[in-house]
């Protein structure tokens, strides 16, 4: 089977030997007779072994402190724009928050339902496109913790330096570039990833958290938010999704056998550079971020004739490229370059795009 390639932002392209291991595995999980993961007992020793297995895969793979719960929960990314303040606002109330885009915009509003929310810094009248500046960043000295998106999946935005916000605990919604690079975590109070990007099938959201941040929860968090009853229960204080960490756990494996983070680190680099490279050397793509704070992984791209994006999606298909149109709240195309997605995508990516603007540009 001759497989098309998938742009999507999420849920994303999983790579295909994890495919083709879950397939195998499917009806019955290791040749063992005991059925489909879907069957199994989220508390049987076999489940329990796959669920074992993945966190410590993860570790390995960001090096993830002793000192920090691993968490596998559901609710998507969204959920813990929620989770965060219940948990982690404390008595004074107050939190701080960078505002770089759509996801950081979501999180705040969310915030505000909790907490009083003091903005560190915006990139809004920019139109979102770069990282502010430390010398704007107005920090709250009372604030509870400060939260900021590492990735902008809609505007292609990224920090590509984690930022330093002293002694407060730093949370990051890490969905769109966990697992892209290695990622200091001992630097993080907290980090959350809904999956279907980087880490495996929608459905299941992973949460990193220092130990030392537990047990604050907010007399109104409802338990199924409460990260310290998650981690008192093993992430099972109810039945989890158990087929997306069983999925998870395979891309685990898969990203351990590529290399690790730092193989990955290299290829997205170098995924991403030769797509920019060629929609800046073009006169007819382009690109509105930062050269400084462009995304490695979401990368978006306008025509020079807007009434072209039709055409232009229309013609990618036939080339079996998928999923390349922007998201609605800013149009034009995105190409989304998670782990997942091989150079050859890119490659026949800009070979298509080269050739439309010589019979279009
Ligand atoms: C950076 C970021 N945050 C949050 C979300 C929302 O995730 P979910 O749909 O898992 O709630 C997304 C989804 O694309 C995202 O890219």
């Amino acid at each position: 089977m001759t497989r098309s390639y998938n742009f999507c932002a999420g849920p994303a392209a999983l790579p295909q030997e994890v495919l083709k291991k879950a397939q195998e595995e499917l009806l019955d999980w290791n040749a063992k007779g005991l059925g489909s993961v879907m069957e199994m007992s989220h508390r049987g020793d076999e489940f329990v072994a796959i669920a074992e297995q993945a966190e410590a895969d993860l570790r390995e793979l960001m090096t993830i402190p002793a000192h920090y719960k691993v968490l596998f929960l559901q609710g998507g990314a969204s959920m813990q724009f929620a989770a965060v303040p219940l948990n982690l606002s404390g008595k004074q109330n107050e939190v701080d928050y960078f505002h770089t885009g759509e996801w950081s915009k979501k999180a705040i509003a969310e915030a505000k339902r909790y907490a009083k929310v003091n903005i560190v810094a915006s990139s809004e009248a920019e139109n979102f496109s770069l990282v502010p500046a430390v010398s704007d960043w107005r920090l709250n000295p009372d604030a509870a913790y400060v939260h900021y998106t590492p990735n902008e999946t809609i505007g292609g935005l990224e920090f590509h330096d984690i930022p330093d916000v002293g002694n407060k605990p730093l949370i990051a919604d890490m969905s769109s570039n966990i697992l892209s690079k290695p990622m200091d975590v001992s630097r993080f109070g907290l980090i959350y990833a809904g999956a279907q990007k980087n880490i495996g099938p929608a459905g299941l959201t992973v949460v990193i958290v220092d130990e030392s941040l537990l047990g604050r929860a907010l007399p109104i968090c409802p338990a199924m938010l409460d990260y310290k009853i998650a981690a008192d229960n093993a992430s099972m204080y109810n039945t989890p999704p158990t087929f997306a960490w069983y999925l998870a756990g395979l891309v685990f494996q898969w990203l351990k056998a590529q290399g690790g983070l730092e193989a990955m680190a290299i290829k997205n680099q170098q995924k991403s550079d030769k797509l920019y490279a060629a929609i800046d050397y073009s006169g007819f793509y382009s690109n509105p971020i930062a050269l400084k704070d462009r995304s490695r992984m979401n990368v978006p791209f306008v025509l020079s004739d807007a009434g072209l994006d039709k055409v232009f999606l229309q013609e990618a298909e036939q080339a079996t490229l998928f999923n390349l149109k922007g998201h609605r709240s800013v149009g034009g195309m995105r190409a989304s370059l998670y782990n997942a997605v091989p150079e050859a995508a890119v490659d026949a990516l800009i070979d298509f795009m080269q050739d439309f603007e010589k019979r279009y540009g």
